[in-house]
């Protein structure tokens, strides 16, 4: 085993940045979503953010303090390119003295080029749902590229696709409602919901393929890869994978993989057969665009789900004849939270990507994986500096992951969501993932370590040690 696995922390722009329209940042879609009354469950606007914008030197001694030696953050499309179309010098020398800050403390780069948001005029001409966009993503991120590769490890076009196409496009009965409410038959005609949202899926996995070829052309050795949400679904019948279990979670998860990777290159007949029309093909020339374009698969992992045979409630479960039910996992977050406390989720979806034995669709090639997210809110009932739960999960999970390992999976790093308490989308501040407590009354968004931060950095410094020992005695 090699002793340079990845440990990281994540956040993304919009989460700690927030809709300051400083150094010529134009509107967002999210800036526009927080403006609407009512939206945000905790009622704030977008004048509450962490400043992480103005913050970051000191935000970079926070990860300093962690012993991590990657961090994952994402870039503000609005902020380096005006509308999304015009380059901004200003908006991007923040990001490369970012860079630079974090290079000084020895700490490499995981950058996400798509992390929810969108430029508004973007969003207002149609979204993920026009295949102009796919330019326009590869000209942010050649923008991206040319002045920040030096700096970077890995490259993530997308943080969950699946989310983003289900939630943050169109209105979708179900699904989280992540966006504003475009009238997509406007750009589509008169198509099904279905439809639009796979054509938003299908845009972002050209746009995916075409910043991949991009990237690869400059310089072959660049990692490239892209985030799914880690699905994981088990069967009512004692947590079992069966049918109905591998139907759920290729539906949430391999669906958008299976183009890139899948040895079909293509989706695979049993999607095709459940969306029928609703599933735009792919032309020869497409499938030879997108064919292999991932240099890592990235996970995020916050709990799985039990299925059983049957159709509905919502949309997705509806078409492919699957449903959720309740699940009597530790309530890690507290009564009203939507983590749970069950590793051997993440671990059997692990093995179901990479070890199956009978080629069935949900093997792939030996692809490294990155945990690219894992954590979990404040309990509500803990002090808020007291995150015992938040220590728990995440050892719970880094063993897993650990043992997974070491029997054999390719896992090449793990990343803590999230750095600090951040904008938790339309949840407002109220749900809060951080290692280090905001305090977002005061003028200076004071930043103080919860107990994980202890916790967390001892942790890497023994699995580095013992990595390190085991790999000697070889
Ligand atoms: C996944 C998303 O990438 C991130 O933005 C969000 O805050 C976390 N999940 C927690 O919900």
């Amino acid at each position: 085993m090699s002793s340079n696995f990845i440990w990281a922390v994540a956040t993304a722009a919009y989460q700690i940045e927030g809709g300051k329209d400083t150094d010529g940042r134009t509107p967002s879609m999210w800036d526009a979503i927080r403006e609407i009354p009512g939206r945000i469950k905790d009622g704030s606007t977008k004048d509450l953010s962490c400043d992480g914008r103005n913050k970051y030197r000191e935000d970079v001694q926070l990860i300093k303090s962690l012993g991590v030696t990657h961090y994952r953050f994402s870039i503000d499309w609005s902020r380096v390119m005006k509308n999304g179309k015009t380059r901004n010098p200003l908006g991007m020398e923040y990001y490369k003295d970012l860079c630079r800050e974090l290079k000084k403390e020895g700490i490499k780069c995981i950058v996400t080029l798509f992390h929810a948001d969108l430029p508004l005029d973007l969003y207002n001409e149609g979204s993920w749902l026009t295949e102009g966009i796919i330019d326009r993503f590869v000209e942010f991120s050649r923008y991206c590229y040319e002045e920040l590769n030096e700096y970077v490890s890995i490259w993530i076009t997308f943080n969950e696709i699946r989310m983003h196409a289900w939630a943050g496009v169109v209105k979708v009965e179900g699904e989280p409602f992540h966006s504003l409410d475009i009238d997509y038959k406007k750009f589509l005609g008169n198509v099904s919901v279905t439809r639009a949202v796979m054509v938003a899926s299908r845009n972002m996995l050209l746009a995916h393929a075409k910043v991949y070829r991009l990237f690869h052309e400059k310089d072959d050795s660049t990692r490239v890869g892209i985030i799914v949400g880690a699905h994981s679904c088990m069967d009512a019948e004692g947590e079992k994978i069966s049918a109905v279990s591998e139907r759920a979670t290729k539906s949430m998860v391999n669906l958008y993989l299976d183009p890139l990777i899948h040895p079909s290159n293509d989706w695979t007949e049993d999607m095709k057969e459940y969306l029928g029309t609703d599933l735009p093909p792919w032309s020869e020339d497409e499938k030879k665009l997108l064919k292999n374009t991932m240099d890592v698969l990235c996970l995020n992992y916050y709990r799985p789900h039990i299925v059983k045979e049957r159709k509905g409630p919502s949309l997705v479960e509806e078409l492919f004849n699957f449903t959720m039910v309740d699940d009597d996992w530790p309530k890690i977050g507290g009564e009203s939270s939507w983590v749970r406390l069950h590793p051997r989720g993440l671990i059997s979806l692990l093995e179901g990507l990479t070890k199956k034995e009978k080629e069935d669709g949900m093997k792939y090639p030996n692809v490294p994986i990155l945990i690219s997210e894992n954590g979990v809110n404040d309990d509500p009932s803990l002090d808020s500096l007291e995150d015992t739960n938040r220590i728990q999960y995440i050892e719970a999970h880094i063993d897993g992951i650990l043992e997974a390992r070491r029997s054999g999976i390719n896992v090449i790093g793990y990343t803590a969501w999230s750095l600090m308490d951040n904008l938790e989308w339309d949840d407002g501040f109220q749900v809060r993932f951080g290692l280090f407590h905001v305090d977002l009354k005061s003028e200076e968004k004071t930043r103080t370590p919860k107990m994980s931060v202890d916790w967390y950095r001892k942790k890497i410094e023994k699995e580095r040690r013992d990595e390190t020992m085991n790999k000697e005695v070889k």
